[in-house]
């Protein structure tokens, strides 16, 4: 399987952190923040990765991570001109990806302890459709919360007031390319961007998206004190987290 590593945004919530510097490539213990995606895939047993990011910040991610060969990996990389939502950034993986092939989709600002490998593996057999990564959390109105039924989710409702569960659909999402279509189908939302939601949600209504739940720690260092505390968690780490 391949690998798309979603690392744009304008990280607002970050500033000024993120004024200049890229969210992605912030610190976070020992190393910026994208070393934690690509370990996680890497350890996943994927090799081949696109990153796709700001033309402003390219070449930043060019001159830390080169070609992926000393990582044992192959990096590719896409930019993604204007911020138009992590759907569209999504869209740009395309003729990365082609047109017969699975592949698992990182938002680069989530951190967490667990390894991809088992939920990789069970999405490889998954006869179709698409599998998301939940979390349990105490305060699912700032995330994606995903309505359950069985084994399936039969919605998902961006940052809801009032949520149907206290799972958040975490940034670890798995497709076939027919997610392709979708993102090509879907209209931007009020604020003028592809929401990755609205893709997740054509799936749940097809019926065809399953989920599992992360049991390590999670977070989505999107703000001051969840970079903080993703920091603390990882500052020890020697560069394999996960183990
Ligand atoms: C995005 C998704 C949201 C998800 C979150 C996870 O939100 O839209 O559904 O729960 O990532 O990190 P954002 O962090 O862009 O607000």
């Amino acid at each position: 399987m391949k690998g798309v590593i979603l690392a744009g945004g304008s990280g607002t919530r970050l500033r000024p952190l993120t004024t200049v510097v890229n969210k992605h490539l912030l610190p976070v213990g020992k190393f910026p923040m994208i070393h934690y995606s690509l370990e996680k895939l890497h350890s996943a047993g994927i090799r081949e990765v696109m990153i796709v990011t700001g033309a402003q910040s390219i070449g930043l991610y060019a001159a830390y991570i080169g070609s992926g060969a000393e990582r044992g990996m192959k990096v590719h990389y896409a930019v993604q001109d204007e911020a138009g939502g992590i759907a569209q950034a999504l869209g740009l993986a395309e003729s990365f990806i082609g047109d017969d092939e699975k592949f698992i989709v990182l938002l680069g600002d989530n951190l967490f302890e667990d390894s991809l490998d088992p939920f990789v593996k069970k999405y490889e057999s998954q006869s179709s459709g698409a599998m998301v990564l939940l979390k349990e959390v105490e305060d699912p109105r700032r995330y994606g919360v995903a309505e359950l039924d069985g084994g399936r989710i039969t919605s998902i409702e961006e940052k809801p007031e009032h949520p149907k569960s206290n799972y958040s659909v975490t940034g670890i999402y798995m497709y076939d390319p027919e997610v392709f279509d979708i993102v090509r189908r879907i209209k931007p939302s009020a604020r003028g961007e592809l929401e990755i939601t609205d893709v997740n949600n054509v799936y749940a209504e097809a019926g065809t998206l399953t989920y599992d739940v992360l049991e390590g720690w999670w977070t989505d260092a999107g703000t001051h004190e969840s970079l903080r505390e993703a920091a603390d968690r990882l500052s020890k780490d020697d560069g394999e987290n996960g183990k």
